[in-house]
């Protein structure tokens, strides 16, 4: 039975990465650490919260003790703990994002290295650490770190910490660098669905600044895939970026149109705003072709796996509405200055 310790699988790319890879492959079994924190949500797991090849840790990464026990005898460690919200690291104190992405990565890799030289550690990053791409160019995994926000450049210090370990001590670890997700178990603070639900109750959607910017949205499926397929046969020491490469590009606009049609609603509920998120990105773009030798390719166009997304928050308002009501309608008033949070 190969062990797989995964971190933060109680988030969203986490628990979609633990579903595909008990579905997937049964030689396997999970230990899953997550602190469930504000994003962390049991529920996205109570479905195989009884199988034998799943075990559920309530824990910190941060913790050396707890780290050097449970790395202990892995086979695989996959690394999603982490804070991910960009407008949090710029409204509030990024203090969480630094210990936890940078801090808690470095304490798990030294536990790797102090007690299972013979794992293998997949940091799971993002491709917000390239920073604002000029229109026309694609990072390929060569190119600088130069993080915009306190979110970007807390994983670019992740990456960096994974990175050192496998140049300084021969640790086997891997970085990935994904473009954005959306599908099921997202935490409705991000985008796509926030704006799905709050379409769905005829709420504003705070489009930012023009929804010119473009993001390169990939269905989460075809990133645990990519995932899985690097623990299998990615090289140790390197970086992989993982992206939908969509053509045409599409712009934040587009999208919350894409959404409004999907769910028959006016596109008078689009409420434009300026100025919420300072360091604005305008584009990520990244180039996959290495990921892509390896054999992995997208395989859900951004309109069937919009479809797919809404579907399941249609279906599934008992998992986001208690959310919504909850911490939630604080950070919302917080962040765009009314408490309707949808
Ligand atoms: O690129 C990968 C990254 O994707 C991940 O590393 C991050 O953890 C994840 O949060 C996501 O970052 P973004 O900042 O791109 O995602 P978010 O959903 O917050 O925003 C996507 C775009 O939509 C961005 O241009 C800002 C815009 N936006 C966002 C929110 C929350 C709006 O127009 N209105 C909003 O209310």
């Amino acid at each position: 039975m190969r062990r797989v310790l995964v971190t933060g699988g109680c988030g969203f790319i986490g628990s979609n990465f633990i579903h595909l890879l008990l579905a997937e492959e049964p030689d396997s079994a999970v230990i899953n650490l997550d602190l469930l924190t504000y994003a962390g949500n049991p529920r996205n797991l109570e479905e195989i919260a009884d199988s034998p090849r799943y075990r559920f840790v309530h824990g910190d990464i941060r913790d050396p003790v707890q780290a050097e026990e449970l790395v202990g005898d892995a086979d695989w460690i996959v690394n999603f703990a982490a804070e991910t919200h960009v407008d949090r690291s710029t409204k509030e104190s990024a203090g969480d994002f630094i210990r936890t992405n940078v801090f808690g990565t470095y304490v798990l890799l030294d536990a790797v290295r102090g007690t299972n030289s013979r794992a293998r550690f997949l940091q799971v990053g993002t491709d917000e650490v390239y920073g604002d791409i000029p229109l026309g160019v694609y990072a390929d995994e060569s190119a600088l770190p130069r993080p915009t926000s306190p979110y970007a450049a807390s994983k670019a210090g992740g990456d960096e910490q994974a990175l050192s370990f496998y140049r300084t001590f021969g640790t086997d670890v891997m970085v990935s660098r994904c473009t954005n997700n959306y599908g099921p178990y997202q935490y409705p603070e991000k985008v796509v669905p926030l704006f799905v639900t709050n379409a769905m109750e005829d709420e504003p959607l705070p489009l930012y600044d023009g929804g010119t910017q473009v993001r390169d949205w990939l269905f989460v499926e075809d990133h645990c895939r990519a995932l899985l397929l690097l623990l299998h046969e990615g090289r140790s020491g390197e970086v992989y970026n993982v992206g939908a490469n969509q053509q045409p590009e599409v712009t934040n606009a587009e999208v919350t149109r894409l959404i409004l049609r999907a769910l028959g609603k006016p596109e008078s509920l689009i409420r434009p705003v300026e100025g919420l998120r300072p360091g604005h990105d305008q584009r990520y773009a990244v180039d996959c072709q290495k990921i892509r030798a390896l054999g992995w390719e997208p395989t859900v166009d951004l309109e069937v796996g919009l479809e797919r997304t809404i579907r399941w928050y249609q279906e599934k308002r008992d998992w986001w509405e208690p959310i919504k009501s909850g911490e939630y309608r604080e950070y919302y008033r917080r962040q765009y200055g009314s408490g309707e949070a949808g």
